[in-house]
Formats: structure tokens, C-alpha cells, sequence
């Protein structure tokens, strides 16, 4: 069972692509299995930095062969594009990409109602979405009626998809923008800008959920990469304030189709803070000059779209609960470099909600709103750690942040990254 899988445990911008970057040498196959181009990965080797939407992050390695699985939302243009970046900057252009068939394609009519409709939760406070059509691709999805698949793109049918998805779209946007503002779609325009990116991605489009059954029953490597955090979970997760794709480990046998036995190493990625963008309670945020000290050492600005980052401390009540759902048995801690210079550091170890303390994640928006973080003070560290290579080398007292990480998520701490670059990874053997 060589399998291994990545998961981000907060509420994603974990510095995963770095994580999967570094294993993706142990591997054969580097798979992405949920989400969309709403992921932003950055992935730095020597003086280049590579921002990956779509993409798996392995896609630099070479020999190793890049999966985009069927719970994927594949925005066609955008994959053409990062292929074509790589391309142009000595990257070399990746042959062994393989895409599903079986993957439901963005059209403009998803980023659409995806303008139209982020203002309007239930209780009026805003998801904040990236704006990538990801809701309404899935929407459709699971509404089957105005879906299309990657698959029909290269059938005889695919212009009558267009047109009939076409005419239902008008008519809904028409009513779901204010009058005068919506233009109507073209689905002629549309058919021959999706055939064009069709043809481009042909040699890349097959059967991936064979292809992966295939390779796991032969032994093969597989890294699963995962794409947001857990706690943006559609069903999981801080509901509604998430995306909607199975962020938390339970993700993998349903947008890979590579069943949970298959997987023998889980590793959680914990940003040795937290942070979150867009709308929803975040217990933690310290909206005052302590966050915003983390979002200027921590560059905690939009991969994807450049907003600034909610910025918080540690929260282990949401950690441990993320870690259990994901089937976690290894943390990685990330940019703990950001955290030098503090005084102190806290981290939350239990929720006061109306008066009870409880180490429970709540299942309810609403008693998260609530929820009153209990803090345990820890001690900082003065230094600079980012030309740290050993734990031995870190300051005591990030060590022995670290440790108690380890025990309040009951999980060990097997790696710690100081910094972008691939050299500034601590492999942790004994704490
Ligand atoms: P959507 O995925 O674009 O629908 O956005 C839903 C929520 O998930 C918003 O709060 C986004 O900010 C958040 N989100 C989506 N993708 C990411 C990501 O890769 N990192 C961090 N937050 C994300």
C-alpha cells in the first residue's frame, strides 16, 4: 500500500504544493482529486517561484506522471495556460499529464452565478468565493441536468450540450442579475472556444479512475494532493462559509476513485498559525496588529486572487478535529519562521461557548460564532530561524512549540519548514 496523501488541516494556504513538491520524488503518480483553479500552489525551486492552479504540484518533477481526477472542476483555458508557462520558462512541457474524462468542465456561465450569487448566504454574511465558478460547476454536477463533462467535449453532441445549457443559463443569469446588467451567452462563440481547448488537451484526456485503479493494484506509488483545508469541507467543514468539494481527506476514494486502502500514510499540513480568507468565524482572528504582523511576515495575500488573509493563532480544538476526519498519522508545520520576534505565542486548546468549555469542534456556524477561544501562553523566540536545517538547530522554545503541537493534536510532528525554498525542510527523526 505506497500510497501517500497531503491534506491541509486549516482552512487551505497550508504551503501544501511544498509538502507534495518534496515527495513527489518518492512517487509515480502525483494525483489532484477535488477543487479547482479557486487552489493557488506555490511551488519555488532554485530562483523560480511557480504559482499552480490547476495543475499538480509534481508537475516539475520529471518522470513522474501528473493526475487531475474526476472530482476535479477543470477550467480548460487555465490548464492550457500553466502548461504553456512552464513551457516558456524552461520547464519543459509536461507529457505525462493525464486529465479526466469523467471531470466536469468550467464554462462562463459557472464564474457568472458565481459573481451573482456569493452575496447571498442564508444569514446574509458573504462566502467570499474566489470567483473561479467552482459552486456552480459542482452545482451542476450534482443537478445533472446543465452538466458537462470533459468527455463530451469530443463527442458529436457537444455543440446541442452547448446550446441547450446555453438557453436555461440565459434565462436563470436574466433573473439573477439586476436588469440591463447581464449579457446574454453565445453558445456558438462558446462551442468553438471549448472545441479549440478540447483539441489542445486531447492528448491528455483518458480514463484516469482505470488508469489509477490500474496503478495502485500494481503496486505503483501514488501522492494524492489535496486542495484547500479541511475545515472548507462542504460537509465537514465551517458550513456554509467552504467550498464545495470534500477538502478533508474523506475526499480521495470519491474524486480519485482510488479506494482508502489503498492509502497508507496520511500527512496533515498545518500553518504554524492560522489564517483563512473570505467570510465565515474564524475562533482565533486577531484582527489588531498581532495578525497583522503575521500578514507581513507571512505574505498572507490571495495565491489566487491577492486578497489579504484573516490572520490568527493556532487553533488545536480545530486541528485535532481536522486530523481525526482526514485520517491523519504525521504533521507537517509550516512557516514557523513567520512567528520569530514574538513576545509569545498562544495556542487554543479548548472553546467557551455559553459559559461550557468543550475540546469539541462544533458542527453549527452558529456556535462557532460563539465559541470563545481558551488560550495557553507559550513563550517565543528572538531569532531569525529560516537557515535552520535540524531541530537541533531551532530555539528551544520553538521546539518546544512544536512539542506541544505534537500533543495537542495527538499527532507527531515529522516535518517543519523554515522557508520557501526546497532546502528549507526539517526532516524531524525524534522530538
Ligand atoms: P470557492 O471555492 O471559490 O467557492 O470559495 C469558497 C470559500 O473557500 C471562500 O471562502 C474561499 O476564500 C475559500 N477558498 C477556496 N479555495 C481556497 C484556497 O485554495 N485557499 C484558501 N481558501 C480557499
Amino acid at each position: 500500500m505506497p500510497g501517500t496523501c497531503v491534506i491541509g488541516l486549516q482552512w487551505g494556504d497550508e504551503a501544501k504544493g511544498k509538502i507534495v513538491d518534496r515527495l513527489t520524488r518518492e512517487h509515480d503518480f502525483v494525483v489532484r482529486y477535488q477543487g479547482g483553479a479557486n487552489a493557488g500552489h506555490t511551488v519555488v525551486v532554485g530562483d523560480q517561484v511557480y504559482k499552480l492552479s490547476l495543475l499538480p504540484s509534481g508537475i516539475l518533477t520529471p518522470g513522474v506522471t501528473c493526475v487531475i481526477a474526476s472530482g476535479v472542476v477543470v477550467n480548460p483555458a487555465r490548464v492550457i495556460e500553466e502548461l504553456d508557462d512552464l513551457a516558456k520558462r524552461g520547464a519543459g512541457y509536461p507529457e505525462n499529464l493525464r486529465i479526466s474524462d469523467r471531470a466536469h468542465v468550467i464554462f462562463p456561465w459557472h464564474f457568472a452565478e458565481d459573481r451573482a450569487l456569493d452575496k447571498s448566504t442564508s444569514d446574509g454574511e458573504n462566502i467570499g468565493t474566489t470567483g473561479r465558478g467552482i459552486g456552480p460547476c459542482y452545482r451542476d454536477k450534482v443537478g445533472r441536468a446543465h452538466a458537462i463533462r470533459l468527455g463530451d467535449m469530443y463527442r458529436s453532441t457537444f455543440r446541442s450540450q452547448v446550446e441547450h445549457v446555453v438557453a436555461a443559463k440565459n434565462r436563470v443569469l436574466e433573473v439573477l442579475y439586476p436588469p440591463g446588467e447581464f449579457k446574454p451567452l453565445d453558445a456558438s462563440q462558446i462551442f468553438r472556444e471549448y472545441t479549440g481547448y478540447a483539441e489542445r488537451l486531447r492528448p491528455h484526456v483518458c480514463d484516469t479512475t482505470e488508469l489509477l485503479l490500474t496503478a495502485a493494484e500494481e503496486g505503483k506509488r501514488l501522492l494524492f494532493e489535496g486542495a484547500q483545508g479541511a475545515l472548507l469541507d462542504v460537509d465537514h467543514g465551517t458550513y456554509p462559509f467552504v467550498t464545495s468539494s470534500n477538502s478533508s481527506g474523506v475526499g480521495i476514494a470519491s474524486g480519485s476513485g482510488v479506494p482508502g486502502r489503498h492509502i497508507n500514510r496520511c500527512i496533515g499540513i498545518v500553518k504554524a498559525y492560522s489564517t483563512r480568507v473570505g467570510g465565515g468565524p474564524f475562533p482565533t482572528e486577531q484582527d489588531n496588529p498581532t495578525g497583522q504582523y503575521l500578514r507581513d511576515r507571512g505574505n498572507e495575500y490571495g495565491t489566487v486572487t491577492r486578497r489579504p488573509r484573516r490572520c490568527g493563532w493556532l487553533d488545536a480544538v480545530a486541528l485535532r478535529y481536522t486530523s481525526r476526519l482526514s485520517g491523519v498519522d504525521m504533521l507537517a508545520v509550516m512557516l514557523l519562521d513567520v512567528l520569530s520576534g514574538l513576545e509569545t505565542l498562544q495556542v487554543c486548546t479548548a472553546y467557551e461557548i455559553d459559559g461550557k468549555t468543550s475540546v469539541r469542534f462544533p458542527s453549527h456556524v452558529d456556535d462557532l460564532r460563539r465559541a470563545k477561544p481558551v488560550y495557553e501562553t507559550l513563550p517565543g523566540w528572538k531569532e531569525e530561524i529560516t537557515g535552520c536545517r535540524t531541530y537541533e538547530a531551532l530555539p528551544a522554545n520553538a521546539r518546544a512549540y512544536l512539542r506541544r503541537i505534537g500533543e495537542l493534536v495527538k499527532q507527531p510532528v515529522g516535518m517543519v519548514s523554515v522557508g520557501p525554498e526546497r532546502e528549507q525542510t526539517i526532516v524531524v527523526s525524534k522530538m
